[in-house]
């Protein structure tokens, strides 16, 4: 019996990235189970489409620590013991709009992924699509792409798994450009999982 790869994802926002997922798992795609998917943020549509699929769900948000005058380590802590019960041989973060310092990442060494829109060592943080955007129109770079990458505490580095050059056109609106990039990076992740899971 082959014991099935289990995942745990992590979410801010509309959750079209764990879409791609649940939708590579669904087709066979990725050979594992999500076990989990947590968001930070109660509105999250993602949480629509983790129940839509079957997957549990949790909401951890991090404004009660803020408001108790808690660390971001103590909520980091709280955040891993919450998952470590279900086991995961890798946790996905898919628009997880939070900073995840050592005292989560320490419970689960090179078992924390990220997917990051933009290259490596270009734009890390927020706002990263419109930031190339913006350097595009002043004729500072050509084209931009997105990552997925072993999360670290510093922000969008650490080791490369995958990544894809996308292009900027003369004429891209910056929703053009958020479009091309989001599409590509379904496709990126679900590669960089496959990888991940295929490697020993
Ligand atoms: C993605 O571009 C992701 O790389 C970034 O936030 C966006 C989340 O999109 N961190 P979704 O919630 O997966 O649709």
């Amino acid at each position: 019996m082959v014991e099935l790869h289990r995942l745990v994802i992590l979410i801010s926002g509309s959750g079209s990235n764990l879409q791609a997922i649940l939708d590579a798992v669904e087709c066979d795609r990725i050979l594992a189970v999500p076990t989990l998917v947590v968001s930070n943020r109660k509105e999250a549509y993602g949480l629509v489409r983790a129940e839509n699929a079957g997957v549990p769900t949790a909401y951890f948000p991090f404004k009660p620590y803020r408001e108790a005058g808690q660390t971001r380590e103590a909520y980091d802590a709280d955040l891993a013991e919450l998952i470590r019960p279900y086991q995961p041989t890798l946790i996905i973060l898919a628009g997880w709009m939070h900073i995840l310092s050592a005292a989560f990442l320490q419970h689960f060494p090179n078992r924390v992924i990220n997917l990051h829109p933009a290259l490596p060592g270009q734009f890390a943080g927020t706002h990263a699509i419109q930031r190339a955007y913006e350097a595009y129109q002043r004729g500072e770079i050509d084209h931009t792409g997105c990552m997925v990458h072993y999360t670290i505490p510093e922000v969008d580095a650490g080791p490369v798994i995958a990544q894809a050059e996308v292009p900027i056109l003369p004429n891209d609106s910056l929703a053009d450009l958020e479009e091309r990039i989001h599409q590509a990076e379904h496709e990126l992740l679900v590669t960089a999982v496959q990888t991940v899971l295929a490697s020993p």
